[in-house]
């Protein structure tokens, strides 16, 4: 484990030394991300299964401002105030404690500061996305920042975002992926150099500037609380009849979705990306617990796109998160089209009319 590793033996350093400042502010949007190629089930502390690749959005992000004093003294527990729009929140409060706790091993400097976390999402509250991914990168980017300020240790980019990565995954696995921009890679992949499970990494090749910029709408068919959380649909995948084949697929589908987007090839993109979709949610409703997340309208509008795709011969094609919501991708060039699609036949589905215009974005950004 290279990077733990790595962190650990740096986390005793940082241990060693005097921070050159007792306060400060860091802050940084982040954005969510969205899986082509499923992340489906984890062992140990959070390693996943089988390697995974995402583009990162552009609208879908998370804010947060983190302002850090210290307390002198170190102290057991976690002191953290925090708000979620404007609101304390006690569950997310818990939740960023619990995440202090495990990350502290590698960053033992905040033992001894007190926290104001202040965070909010750009979509919408209700919309049933899910927000992990961009809410706790966003918060490993400000711890990161943070060292930077404390201590200046950290020498350049690439060693700033690996750290913040390796803590993002440590938060949620998906987070891991979203501290990068375009196509980003995490976990082991033999025809990937340099791909691992403990860290995300750019994927690099490439890439035709169509598939670059995809667009992806986001149909909003459900809003409520998932039945069944994430965490636990990837426990369940630890006694699932079916996954090894999984694990097995998942490599397979990332070798043909990288000849796909090496070759511009639409046909092998869309059924490997459709694939994926529907495996994820096969895996879901064959697992022990049987669920399905989807719901008719999720039906409604996969089985409309298919067929305006066959009547209307152009490039589009959909993927699910673990939820209702489906992502309609297409080309930037076929913008007018796609859209007076959903607004004619899609909007329907949608709950209250809901759909986010969302497209491969640049990366988080520094605000503080
Ligand atoms: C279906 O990253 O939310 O979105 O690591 O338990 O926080 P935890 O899970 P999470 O799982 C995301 C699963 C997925 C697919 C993906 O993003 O790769």
């Amino acid at each position: 484990m290279k990077f733990e590793e790595k962190y650990k033996k740096e986390a005793s350093c940082l241990s060693q030394l005097k921070p050159t400042k007792s306060s400060g502010i860091a802050g940084w949007k982040s954005p969510s991300n969205i899986a082509l190629i499923k992340y489906w089930g984890k062992r140990d502390h959070q390693l996943p299964q089988n390697p995974s690749l995402s583009f990162t959005l552009d609208k879908s992000y998370t804010e947060t401002r983190l302002q850090y004093e210290s307390v002198g003294k170190k102290s057991q527990g976690f002191d953290v105030d925090f708000k979620f729009e404007n609101r304390h929140h006690p569950e997310f409060a818990e939740r960023i404690k619990t995440y202090l706790n495990a990350i502290s091993e590698y960053l033992p400097f905040i033992r001894d500061f007190h926290f104001e976390i202040n965070s909010y999402n750009s979509f919408p509250h209700s919309s049933g996305i899910a927000s992990s991914a961009s809410s706790m990168s966003a918060l490993a980017l400000c711890l990161v920042s943070m060292e930077k300020l404390l201590f200046e240790r950290i020498k350049n980019d690439e060693a700033f975002y690996q750290k913040a990565s390796f803590l993002s995954r440590l938060g949620s696995g998906s987070a891991s992926r979203s501290v990068y921009t375009d196509y980003v890679v995490w976990g082991k992949h033999k025809n990937i150099p340099g791909s691992t499970d403990e860290v995300a990494i750019r994927l690099n090749e490439d890439i035709s500037a169509r598939f670059k910029g995809l667009r992806d709408a986001i149909l909003i068919t459900g809003s409520g609380k998932k039945k069944i959380s994430s965490s636990s649909g990837h426990l369940l995948m630890s006694q699932h009849p079916y996954a090894k084949a999984r694990y097995r697929q998942a490599k397979t589908n990332m070798e043909q979705l990288l000849r796909a987007l090496k070759t511009e090839d639409e046909q092998l993109f869309i059924e490997t990306v459709e694939n994926e979709a529907l495996s994820l949610h096969a895996l879901m409703m064959t697992s022990a617990e049987g669920y399905t997340l989807l719901n008719e309208n999720s039906w409604n509008i996969i089985n409309h796109i298919r067929q305006f795709r066959k009547d209307n011969n152009l490039f589009l094609t959909f993927t699910l998160d673990a939820g209702p919501n489906v992502h309609l991708l297409y080309f930037a060039e076929n913008k007018k089209q796609i859209q007076t699609f959903i607004q004619k036949e899609l909007l329907q589905f949608c709950e209250a009319k809901q759909w986010i215009d969302d497209r491969a974005g640049n990366g988080p950004q520094k605000i503080l």
